[in-house]
């Protein structure tokens, strides 16, 4: 590349930047919502401005940077937005789902001030905000749609499982969608979900509640290497949460020590790239994003060996390993 091109690519970068805070406050704001459903005529700056409740100037400054970096297109004073935009940014029912991912990008990123002092002394961060354990919950909702979409698909068995009935344990439930959703799609099924954070575990609680799902999801607050029922569940499952937690393997071998004969461990998470080739795509570039922000909170990522090697420490012995088209692993071990 010429010194020009460089710089053009580096300066697209500042662009890439400027353009995840637009799509944030889009979607903060319900800007992006507003726009798609203005289709065909589109919605002025003005009026975007009036049903959104903003200012006038910044919603017309945002509506330009949006423009700008094609996120919507503006013909004369009238914004609207590409459809295959706006299902990548909005529909969180979509394995493609990206809305959650730039929420907590961007919320994550409040909390790098200190990522400096963190590459020097190598102590991470002592505790996540609250606000960041919303944003993985948008983040997550891609998880959810992933294992319906693309796990199940691949996991035949477990989905005819599922559909018979059985108790569903979820360690590390976060703000409990996955069990709702699980619980709406099997109707047969009974479930438990755990959790440690305090506000997610109050998010959990109100999220169930809300649901009318109270008989059949159960939330309980307490660290996943902690898990009292021996031989009880059909599907222990972990959306996203293994490679978050202090410890690993502990967790993995409480959550097998709940496995019921013919029952299942499955993990859903995603890997590092194992080679610098795969590191330069637009996936692999994310992922080690991502993985200085876990080892800035203190956790990591692995790639597909590393994951399995937790089942082998915690005595599972080695899962099957299933590799979905978004991009997401899913590891899975059987009782026999
Ligand atoms: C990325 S969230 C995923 C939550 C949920 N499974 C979902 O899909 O929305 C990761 C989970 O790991 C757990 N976790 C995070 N940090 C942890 C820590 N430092 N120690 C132990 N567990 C932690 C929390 O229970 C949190 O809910």
């Amino acid at each position: 590349m010429s010194m020009d091109d460089r710089f053009d690519d580096l300066a697209a970068s500042l662009d890439g930047f400027y353009r995840t805070w637009a799509v944030y406050l889009g979607l903060e704001l319900g800007l992006f919502r507003r726009i798609r459903a203005a289709a065909p005529s589109g919605v002025t700056a003005a009026g975007l401005a009036t049903q959104a409740g903003c200012q006038p100037e910044v919603i017309d400054t945002w509506l330009r940077l949006a423009h700008a970096v094609d996120l919507v297109d503006l013909e004369g004073d009238r914004a609207t937005m590409d459809e295959h935009i706006a299902r990548v940014l909005l529909d969180d029912q979509r394995p493609e789902y990206l809305g959650g991912q730039f929420v907590s990008t961007v919320v994550s990123s409040l909390d790098h001030e200190a990522l400096v002092e963190f590459a020097r002394s190598g102590r991470p961060m002592e505790v996540r905000p609250p606000r960041y354990h919303r944003a993985i919950e948008a983040l997550t909702a891609q998880d959810i749609a992933v294992f319906f979409q693309e796990g199940l698909a691949a996991l035949p068995d477990l989905a005819a499982a599922l559909a018979g009935g059985g108790r569903v344990l979820d360690v590390h439930c976060g703000g409990g969608k996955w069990l709702i959703a699980v619980a709406t799609q099997f109707p047969e099924t009974t479930l438990v979900g755990v959790e440690r954070e305090p506000d997610s575990l109050a998010r959990a609680v109100r999220h169930v509640q809300e649901s009318g799902l109270s008989g059949r999801i159960t939330i309980e607050g307490r660290p996943g290497e902690d898990l009292p029922w021996p031989g009880q569940f059909d599907l222990v499952y972990f959306q996203d949460a293994i490679h978050d937690v202090l410890d690993p393997v502990a967790s993995l071998r409480a959550a097998w020590a709940c496995v019921r004969d013919g029952g299942r461990l499955v993990v859903l998470d995603w890997c590092l790239p194992e080679t610098l080739e795969d590191s330069r795509s637009v996936h692999g570039a994310m992922m080690w994003g991502i993985q200085l922000d876990q080892l800035f909170q203190g956790t990591r990522l692995w790639d597909h060996a590393g994951f399995a090697d937790l089942f082998v420490q915690a005595g599972i012995g080695t899962p099957g390993i299933v590799d979905l088209p978004s991009g997401a692993t899913i590891f899975i071990a059987q009782r026999s």
